[in-house]
């Protein structure tokens, strides 16, 4: 579905009070057959504990158990985070023409810019939101200029805040090392050092007139190495833990934290990537600011040879480029 048929739903359909067929789920799929369960919730860790107590242990068990980990005190002011939901915000709030200037081609590998879906398949149902991804490092691959110009401010705050991302990143993979029992900067120079990559994806979730039948994303795992994350006020999200979805309510000013597939094959397993999914708000919009943090396309990446060996833990992955293991997860071909 192109960017302009779904937002004359979403916006300019908005007294549409009936869900359009493409975006109706399978009954198994929906919201309403597949509720999350009660009374579970995910796991918080305090970043301000001192590193020898426990937080290396609490983050890389959450990792291993849930592959998802709220994380609070984590370093990054909640003036900042303010201000990046401003600017996203801001973007949003443009008339649809002047947000269409910047319509991303995933069809044809410009997935940078604002757009419907990252991945088109004509056979599955559509997502019920729009979004803009760009990267935000290394440098050298940044192009700022098809960032949003509006709001002014854009620029500055993204860049501002995606340098504390990448500080919290280090730290967070620095821990998962270390509950590996190996080098701190084992993951880090794992996934291409300080070529490692972030990319920005803002979602955006307008109102759905049929949420119980709708989802936002649809249930995946992040293909990169984790996925740092703030949602704003508005609940959606959920992970799949034990054959059952839980819904995650996200402190005021925390960081929800995916580990992604890279990380899960680089443990060989022992880090698991988190299923997860967005539901949708018959109300209010749902916006939430993901950064992906990814080795650079050539980086090789396999089980640690430290993690494995022939008898007792043979690699339970295959070895390939990010780049290979990208184009056989989007075209759902076997890694
Ligand atoms: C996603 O992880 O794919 C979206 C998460 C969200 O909007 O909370
Ligand atoms: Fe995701």
């Amino acid at each position: 579905m192109e960017v302009e048929s779904f937002q004359d739903l979403a916006y300019n359909g908005g007294t549409t009070q009936q869900l359009p067929p493409q975006f109706i789920r399978p009954s198994h799929e929906r919201p309403e057959n597949t509720k999350a369960i009660e009374g579970v919730t995910v796991p918080v860790v305090s970043l301000s504990q001192p590193h020898e107590v426990l937080v290396d242990q609490q983050v890389s068990k959450a990792c291993m158990e849930w592959g998802f980990v709220m994380v609070t005190n984590h370093g990054i002011s909640s003036t900042l985070i303010q201000r990046l939901k401003e600017v996203g915000e801001g973007f949003f709030a443009l008339p649809l023409k002047e947000k269409q200037a910047y319509a991303n081609d995933a069809a044809n590998g410009k997935f940078e810019g604002y757009g419907t879906r990252m991945i088109k398949n004509p056979d599955e149902k559509t997502e019920w939101l729009d979004y803009f991804f760009h990267l935000a490092a290394p440098p050298a691959k940044v192009n700022p200029q098809i960032w949003p110009k509006h709001p002014p401010s854009y620029r500055e705050v993204t860049e501002e805040y995606n340098k504390e991302i990448l500080k919290l990143t280090d730290k967070i993979l620095e821990l998962l090392s270390e509950g590996l029992g190996l080098e701190p900067n084992t993951l880090k120079s794992s996934l291409g050092g300080e070529d490692i990559e972030a990319e920005m994806k803002i979602n955006h979730y307008p109102p759905c007139p049929q949420p119980e039948l709708a989802l936002g994303v649809e249930p995946h795992t992040d293909m990169c190495a984790l996925t740092l994350l703030v949602p704003n006020g508005v609940a959606g999200l959920q992970v799949w833990k034990d054959g059952n979805w839980v819904a995650v309510d996200c402190l005021p000013g925390a960081i929800l934290v995916h580990v992604g597939d890279q990380i899960e094959v680089l443990s060989n397993g022992k880090y698991t990537g988190v299923l997860h999914r967005t539901l949708v708000n018959k109300e209010r919009t749902r916006m939430s600011w993901a950064v992906f943090i990814a080795p650079p396309h050539d980086k090789v990446i396999g089980p640690l040879t430290q993690l494995v060996d022939d008898d007792q833990s043979p690699p339970k992955y295959s070895t390939k480029t990010f780049a290979d293991y990208r184009y056989r997860k989007i075209n759902k071909l076997p890694q």
